[in-house]
Parts: structure tokens; sequence; C-alpha cells
């Protein structure tokens, strides 16, 4: 599968998000009412388009998956919206491109998004005649939330983004974000070479206090940080860089220190996240000069109730 282009849709995108809306709801099984998305139009695509956003994703140019992004009204269809809540609409990928991860991308682009647009929540209607289609949406963290006209609406908390201008800001998230973490927890990091994934572990060592320094395990892939006064959780630091498969990094027999470490990997996504259902993804983006876009996205019930807002609101810079 080639690396997917994926940008927030404008309205000049309306005529190709029609033909991938109809041609994704078109390929459903048919449903009783059928679905409103097979209505949807040039001229009401580009009027979402304008109270709203969208997602557009390209495969080798060609477009293969489209969403609309609605803060405008409820998932039932009631203005006004709540505030703070987008809907997630026509979530649509062309028959040819399913089952290849384009969905997950198109989704979690979305949700970014969204996040960076304020948004706290995501929410969408799924009918009762795809029950496949609710177990994939709760697979991807949403919860049922209440019953809608024909399905269910459901809904999860948007990730979480923050402004990290300098390294001793990195450092200070990484410290902040230690105080919600426990021994058990699995945090994941990714980003590109140079992102500041390291960089935040050591803010993160430097919160848990665990014997330092923590650098880059070039030569090992992981490295144990005892607890300095032996009472907190010792933090795991593994680079998964040059693992090539879940089963390579299943080999580096870390199980015996999960329950009482933090385990951080960088590089770990699609390597490390089979480990435990409940898991933090940290993704780092570098935006101008020297600013990162810091993205927490929490997976799975451990973090219900985990205020990851004020860890973040905490962090000088942001
Ligand atoms: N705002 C910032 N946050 C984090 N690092 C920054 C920032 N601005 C500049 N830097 C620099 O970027 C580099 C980040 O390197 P770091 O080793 O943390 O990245 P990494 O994501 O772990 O890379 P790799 O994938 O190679 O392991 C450091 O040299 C750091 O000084
Ligand atoms: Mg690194």
């Amino acid at each position: 599968m080639p690396e997917p282009e994926i940008v927030e849709a404008e309205p000049a995108d309306a005529e190709v998000m029609v033909a991938l809306m109809q041609a994704a709801f078109g390929a459903r099984r048919p449903v009783d009412p059928p679905s409103e998305a097979l209505g949807e139009t040039v001229e009401s695509v580009r009027e979402a388009l304008t109270t709203g956003t969208g997602v557009l994703v390209r495969l080798d140019g060609v477009p293969a998956a489209t969403l609309l992004i609605d803060p405008t009204a409820t998932a039932e269809g009631e203005h006004p919206a709540v505030p703070g809540t987008v809907v997630l609409r026509r979530v649509s990928v062309h028959p040819d491109y399913q089952g290849g991860g384009v969905a997950l991308q198109l989704v979690a682009a979305a949700e970014e998004i969204a996040a960076e647009d304020g948004a706290r929540r995501a929410e969408l209607i799924a009918r009762h005649e795809f029950p496949e289609l609710i177990t994939w949406w709760r697979a991807g963290g949403y919860r049922e939330l209440r019953p809608a006209p024909h399905g269910v609406v459901l809904g999860r908390d948007l990730p979480v983004p923050v402004q990290v201008p300098t390294v001793d800001d990195m450092h200070a998230l990484g410290e902040r974000l230690a105080g919600v973490l426990r021994a058990g927890d699995l945090v994941i990091a990714s980003g590109d070479l140079g992102a500041g994934k390291t960089t935040l572990t050591q803010g993160l060592a430097r919160g848990l206090g665990v014997d330092g320094p923590v650098i880059s395990p070039t030569f090992v892939l992981s490295r144990v940080h005892p607890s300095r006064n032996g009472a907190g959780p010792s933090l795991v630091h593994v680079d998964a860089y040059r693992l090539g498969s879940p089963e390579e990094f299943d080999d580096l027999d870390l199980d015996e220190s999960y329950g009482s470490s933090v385990t951080l990997v960088e590089w770990g996504l699609g390597l490390a996240d089979h480990v435990n259902p409940d898991w933090l993804h940290i993704h780092i983006r570098r935006g101008d000069d020297d600013t990162r876009v810091v993205t927490l996205r929490p997976q799975g019930a451990r973090w219900r109730g985990v205020d990851l807002r004020a860890v973040v609101e905490g962090v000088p810079g942001a």
C-alpha cells in the first residue's frame, strides 16, 4: 500500500468527495431507509465544507477515502451542536481500498484536525444493520452513548494537542506526564527522526525520579532506568526503530518488567500496540522552526477520567 496523502478538504474537493461517498455507501448492503449519504450532492457537500470541514485521502494520487466533520449539529441532526463536540459524517472508504488501514488513518486525521480546532469530543451514528462497523469503531476507542434513529450514537474524547516550542518545554511536558503514569503503563511515541521522542523521555525520567541518563538507545534496543528511591515504577525505554515485526518486539522479552515499570517505546506503532489494550500514543510533529506539536491519544479504558488536558495546560509555552 503506498503512503497516503491526507489533506483537509476544501470546497473544491466536493465533487471528488461525493463520488467517494457514492462508491462507498453504494457498495454496502442495502438498508431501509437508505443512508442519507447516497443523497449527497456536490452542492450539499460544498455547503458542509463551508460550515464545517472534511478529510480527503489519496493513494498514488487516486481519491481513496473521505469524511465530513460537522461542528454545527448533534449526531442526530439537531441544531445547535453541543459546544466542543463535532460529528463525523459520511465516513467513506472506496471499496478498492478497504481493509488496508486507510479508514484508521482517515479517522485519525479527522480527530487531529477537530482537536486542533479546539473540539474535545467526536460523535457519529452507526446503523444497527452494520454490527461489524460498530465493532470497528469500538476498537478505535468509540463507546456507545445513546440510541439514534436506526442505529446508535458512538463517541470518544479527542486527542489532546499541545504546542511545545523548546527543548525545555518538551522536558516539562514529559515531567508533567509522569504525574499521571503508573506501573504497568505503556506509552508509544511516534514522529519523524529527531522529532523529540527521546527528549520527551528525558522529561519523563525526571518526573518519575529514575536513574539516568536517558539517551538514544542506539546499540541496545532497550534500557531499564530504576526508580531512585525504589518506591516508584522504573522506566523501560525502548527504541523499536530497527525492529520489523511485532514478533521481533515480543522477542525483546520485556514481559517481566511491564508490571513494575512505565514502558516507553519509540517507533513502536504497529509493533508494541498489541501488548496491552490500554496504551498512550504520543505523536510528535515538527512545526515551523523548532516548535513541536505533540498529540496525546489515549487508547483503552485506563485513561477514562485521566485529565490529559490538565497535563498539557501546565506546560510552559503551551
Ligand atoms: N521543541 C523541541 N522539542 C524537542 N526537541 C527539540 C525541540 N526543538 C529542538 N529540538 C531538538 O530536536 C532534537 C530531538 O531529538 P530526539 O533525539 O529527542 O528525537 P527523537 O524523536 O528521539 O529521534 P529518533 O527518531 O532519532 O530517536 C534534539 O536535538 C533537540 O535538541
Ligand atoms: Mg530517539
